[in-house]
């Protein structure tokens, strides 16, 4: 029964269990504070569940036909469209290796049989309040991802770019050696590294002819404009100084900031250089797609006024010349 105290407990809860006397009484418990529950007689059904219905929790008994707890609970935290929902895995009072075994599996929680009802409410609730946290985030993340998306739509000449901007710099990043957390940052500034564009006028953006100093002053300001788009996002941190820092150059003489080698964050080096090889060997308003060879060495030009990483563009080159980067090319030979 509902408690004056306690507010209702809203959210899709899928339940997991080959004892059907199990599964009703969860599920009691649990519509009785005004969840929707689903239960399912295996982990094998719960699975197949999730890529049906969206679900904002689920229980899992441990021991149980084709899929038991463990197996469906890593199934769900292997799989991007789902390893966000909340899994928790109902285990016997005593058994320890169930535990080590849950967590590793990655569960999120564990709950004790028999199930006390204050324990289980208190624990839903709470993952619950966390799910609804990381829906937000999600939200807020995919509008960015739209508005990118929907900019670069605007013209036909970068289609795709953002796409293989996010691939390829997270490729260098990986080649270099960077840490995942700098990895996922360069995959999400591949797609929003532009955003700021959103502000500047289609004339400027879609013109075809050279720019005006003035065009050029307004079309400069994107990276700071998209800076201050992403900034609010907690999750964007390491993504923000690489929009920020995108158009910086070695020698001190990009923007926003004129920074000076190291100065630089190495991310957005990473960027730059998969930036600049995918403006080169595409067709664009201003000018024919350059095949793979003359745009490398233009790069290498680049590198030799000192506007580009030596390092980062070696290690580019590396992964272009082992054919890698081909589909950054569009299937261009290399060589070519
Ligand atoms: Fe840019």
């Amino acid at each position: 029964m509902l408690q004056q105290s306690d507010p209702p407990i809203t959210g899709t809860i899928l339940v997991a269990d080959d004892q059907a006397a199990n599964r009703e009484l969860l599920e009691e418990l649990l519509t009785a504070q005004g969840s929707k529950v689903i239960t399912v007689p295996d982990g094998a059904a719960a699975v197949e569940e999730l890529s049906k219905t969206q679900v904002d929790l689920v229980l899992l008994d441990v021991m149980m036909p084709r899929l038991n707890g463990f197996e469906a609970c890593e199934k769900i935290k292997n799989n991007p469209a789902t390893y966000l929902i909340p899994v928790v895995l109902v285990t016997a009072l005593s058994d320890k290796h169930d535990r080590i075994e849950g967590i590793r599996a990655g569960a999120d929680d564990f709950l004790t049989r028999p199930v006390d009802r204050t324990e289980l409410l208190a624990r839903v609730r709470s993952l619950l309040k966390l799910k609804l946290r990381t829906d937000e985030l999600e939200r807020a993340e995919s509008v960015l991802f739209t508005l990118a998306r929907s900019i670069e739509g605007k013209d036909p000449y970068t289609l795709g770019h953002c796409e293989r901007l996010a691939e390829y710099s997270a490729r260098l990043g990986e080649q270099l050696n960077l840490p995942e957390e700098q990895l996922v940052a360069l995959r999400r500034a591949g797609i929003v590294h532009d955003v700021g564009k959103v502000a500047i006028p289609d004339a400027i953006l879609l013109k075809p002819g050279g720019l005006t100093p003035e065009e050029w002053t307004i079309i400069r300001q994107h990276s700071v404009i998209g800076e201050r788009i992403c900034a609010p996002l907690k999750s964007f941190r390491l993504v923000v100084p690489i929009i920020r820092h995108h158009h910086e150059k070695l020698d001190g003489s990009g923007y926003p900031d004129g920074l000076r080698g190291d100065a630089i964050p190495v991310t957005a080096r990473v960027l730059q250089i998969v930036d600049v090889y995918d403006a080169l060997t595409t067709e664009r308003p201003y000018k024919k797609a350059f095949s793979v060879t003359d745009s490398l060495q233009t790069m290498k030009d680049e590198v030799a006024k000192g506007w580009w990483d030596p390092h980062v563009f070696d290690q580019f080159e590396r992964l272009v010349r082992s054919g890698e980067a081909d589909v950054l090319s569009r299937g261009t030979a290399v060589g070519r």
